[in-house]
């Protein structure tokens, strides 16, 4: 059924979060520590996520966000009173793997981390809000990294298999939506952050990638497969890093590399829907030299184990050109740097402002899969400011929201089946890219600075009370 404006009654409106974002306590419950926690604020943060780390363990002088983040971990209660409170009918969380497994490999889960998640989840039902749960969200035990060189090693596998059965087992009655890696696309652009890679001098970097991404999507298949006969009723999705690639003009060139870019991408997303490598991925790997290796059954496991719906984030979208000229005019934008659009306005940040291309990527998905998307990330990286009377008046970002949510409506229209939709950090969380509070998501204020100074108290934005509107309305007040 939909309402007049096109989105179904059922519509899941809500927010997002990953543990190493929001949760803190890095060292508490038992948690082992994981990647991102060696992840440092200020300049070095870049070197360390591209993977140039010396030492696998924090070093003195450097400031880490994840440690304290916001606090989620303590005030996790709070916070989802006032996603309640805003009409949330899902929250998107991320299980913290150190948590259940902190050296990613033991034999038997840690019951203090398992409790934890029992009681966010329980937490939100009562609420009335549906937990959506990224499995794997960036952060990797370090014990995984020391042992076996992260997701380079086949063994990562089956300790991801054990961690996925042992969560599915504890929260079948309580999660319906699944998500197995958060941007899986990611570990080709940081294989620290999205594989727990650190590479030798000398290494074939991009044998290692794929191998690495071969070893996740094996990983995610399995994870299908246990989901099925753990919770048949279960959905369980794939998560690209997405946003459509524009050819910079209409040359055939420029059109053939904006398809070849794409396709970097989809690349994973053909494995885990269609179920099989594609004929593009497989001649860039003869004419690489690139030899993935497979187990036997392996193909047959991908192409048995795909995904029911395809989960997206959306920032941006991309220019591609084979002009050297244009190639020079770059501008930033989640991590895979683009061609400055001359037709879009960027953020504080450079990431380039395209609601119509949020419509333009719904529609090339669902025409490419055909199966239905969630959007699982969206939103306004900006600087606030609290005036005197402590209001936040953050219009720049409900107008950012209302523009995006206008053309997901136009998908919708377009015929695009679409779970839900939500917006990342809906309460402010540590920057992922680059590890500052200033640089705010979130519909709620969290009164912390980029040095860590604050009270951790939190406030409603102006964008809470639009949000809230926009969600008892299904979407037809914006
Ligand atoms: C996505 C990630 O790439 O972008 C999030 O899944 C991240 O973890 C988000 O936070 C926004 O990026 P940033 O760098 O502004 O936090």
């Amino acid at each position: 059924m939909t309402n007049k404006l096109g989105f179904p009654e059922s519509f899941l409106w809500g927010g997002a979060l990953a543990a190493n974002q929001c949760e803190g306590a890095y060292n508490e419950g038992g948690k082992g520590l994981t990647n991102i926690d060696l992840c440092p604020a200020g300049k070095n943060r870049f070197k360390v996520m591209f993977g140039n780390v010396e030492s696998l363990k924090p070093v003195d002088g450097e400031t880490y966000p994840s440690h304290e983040a916001i606090d989620f971990y303590h005030k996790f209660r709070e916070d989802i009173a006032l996603f309640g409170e805003m009409g949330f009918k899902c929250l998107r969380v991320s299980i913290a793997w150190a948590r259940i497994f902190p050296n990613g490999e033991d034999e038997t889960p840690n019951e203090e981390g398992l409790k934890f998640y029992d009681e966010m989840f329980d937490e939100m039902l009562k609420h009335g809000i549906e937990p959506v749960v990224t499995i794997c969200h960036f952060d990797i035990p370090v014990a995984l990294m020391e042992n076996y060189g992260g997701w380079r090693s086949r063994k990562l596998v089956k300790f991801y298999e054990r961690y996925t059965r042992t969560i599915f087992a504890r929260y079948k009655n309580k999660v319906k939506y699944w998500m197995t890696f958060n941007e899986i696309n990611m570990i080709l652009h940081l294989p620290f952050v999205g594989g727990g890679i650190v590479f030798k001098e000398g290494e074939n970097k991009t044998q290692i990638k794929y191998q690495a991404a071969h070893h996740q999507l094996v990983a995610s298949a399995l994870a299908t497969k246990a989901a099925r006969e753990i919770m048949p009723e279960a959905m369980i999705g794939c998560m690209l890093a997405a946003g459509v690639t524009y050819p910079y003009t209409c040359n055939p060139d420029d059109v053939q590399e904006a398809l070849d870019k794409d396709r970097e991408n989809y690349f994973f997303i053909d494995v885990q829907s269609r179920g099989e490598y594609p004929g593009y991925a497989k001649r860039f790997f003869r004419e690489n030299s690139i030899d993935i290796i497979m187990e036997p059954g392996d193909e047959e496991l991908l192409k048995e184990n795909t995904v029911d719906y395809i989960a997206f984030s959306y920032y941006s979208s991309r220019c591609a050109s084979t002009d050297p000229e244009i190639l020079s005019k770059m501008s930033s934008g989640n991590v895979m740097a683009t061609i400055k659009n001359p037709h879009l306005k960027a953020s504080e940040w450079g990431w380039q402002i395209d609601p119509k291309g949020l419509r333009i990527t719904c529609n090339t998905l669902h025409d490419r899969y055909q199966k239905p998307l969630f959007i699982v990330e969206n939103g306004l990286g900006a600087v606030d400011k609290v005036e005197e009377d402590g209001s936040i008046n953050d219009d720049y970002r409900i107008e950012y929201l209302r523009e995006h949510v206008k053309e997901m409506k136009e998908a919708v229209l377009d015929g695009v089946e679409l779970i839900g939709y939500t917006p990342w950090g809906c309460i402010d969380i540590v920057s992922a890219s680059t590890g500052e509070m200033k640089k705010r998501y979130g519909f709620i204020y969290v009164d912390k600075d980029n040095e860590g100074n604050g009270t951790l108290e939190r406030s409603k934005k102006k964008s809470f009370h639009w949000y809230k509107k926009t969600i008892a309305t299904n979407g037809e007040e914006l």
